[in-house]
């Protein structure tokens, strides 16, 4: 039997073939110090990964389609451009999720933010996995130190698909919409997801990590729900997508809104959360231990999804339900 290889080791591999140009075999096992036997299996194994590649007898390899890999550089360097935050960075290769990772470090370094090209269970909310393809997509966790424990952190997730979806939209010129409590959604298709962990105790200081997932490159099925890449959205003349561009933008904008969030609240992002709302005046089905239908009518100031029912308004809190539109 084959032995399994951890997607880390192809990053070498990757970073040669990142360009979408032809390499032959020759030159990338002399520039690896590997067999060209060896080279032929790695690139096999890229495919298993899902990352389409193509062979040619005498050009050799090549990327179906040329991708931008991890950098720490320059994302700090980016990060470090915007004097008004310092962070930590950590570019992982692969972690078994990138929420976990930033969990286990020290909150004393907050704002931190980890990222990784592979997540080998990575989470996604309500106990789901979130699929996370090798060097493809965005799989970024900030951690934010609240002194005191906020009155709305319910809305702390909220906040984040708000900045999301405004960063991409003003980034791509795409139009991605909030599905409440945060899914990102382009055309009834998943675009991406926020999962938001809490730590800390009610009468101390409170740790957020916002988890945020983004489907960027064209890639292999990701799940069985209707999901969509950034790249489907865009001209392929503005490929390849720089992630590490966009992972040091969400970063600074997500930090910018957190800092703002803990002088004045959720407040001042109600109306642009209002106007990325997908679910609203929408008929959607309320999965709880009870399950009702009814006419999604905004949220509240905690961040609840007011559901207009024959009985009246029921509060939606993110934690124990899932809201389906009325048209999944
Ligand atoms: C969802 O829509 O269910 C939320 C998905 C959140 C996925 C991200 S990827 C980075 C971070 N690490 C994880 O394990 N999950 C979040």
């Amino acid at each position: 039997m084959a032995k399994p290889i951890d997607p880390a080791q192809l990053l070498p591999l990757l970073a040669l073939l990142s360009n979408g140009e032809w390499a032959n075999g020759t030159v990338l096992a002399q520039e690896l110090k590997l067999s060209r036997a060896a080279i032929s299996k790695q690139v096999q194994h890229l495919s298993s990964f899902g990352i389409a590649t193509e062979s040619h007898s005498s050009r050799g390899y090549r990327l179906c389609e040329a991708l931008t890999l991890l950098s720490k550089t320059d994302i700090a360097s980016l990060l470090e451009h915007d004097r008004s935050r310092q962070c930590e960075v950590s570019v992982l290769p692969q972690t078994e999720s990138t929420n976990s990772y930033l969990l286990s470090l020290s909150q004393d370094k907050d704002p931190q933010i980890v990222t990784a090209e592979y997540q080998e269970a990575g989470r996604g909310r309500r106990g789901r996995q979130w699929q996370s393809p090798l060097a493809q997509h965005i799989y970024l966790s900030l951690s934010w130190t609240f002194e005191n424990w906020p009155a709305q952190l319910s809305t702390v997730s909220l906040l984040a698909g708000v900045i999301c979806c405004e960063r991409l939209n003003a980034r791509f010129g795409i139009e991605t919409k909030l599905k409440w409590p945060n899914d990102l959604y382009i055309n009834g298709k998943k675009l991406g997801g926020i999962l938001t962990e809490c730590r800390g105790e009610p009468h101390g200081s409170c740790r957020v990590i916002i988890g945020i997932g983004i489907n960027v490159t064209h890639s292999e099925k990701l799940s069985d729900q209707p999901w969509i890449s950034v790249a489907d959205c865009i001209d392929t003349n503005a490929l390849p997508i720089d992630r590490n561009q966009l992972i040091a933008e969400l970063s600074i904008t997500v930090f910018d809104a957190l800092h703002q969030f803990s002088v004045s609240g959720f407040a001042p992002l109600l109306a642009r959360f209002n106007a990325l709302d997908l679910t609203r005046d929408q008929q959607v089905n309320v999965h709880a231990d009870n399950s009702y239908s009814g006419i999604a009518r905004g949220i509240d100031e905690n961040g609840a999804l007011r559901v207009e029912t024959d009985a009246g308004i029921q509060l939606v809190h993110a934690a124990d339900v899932s809201v389906r539109l009325g048209t999944d």
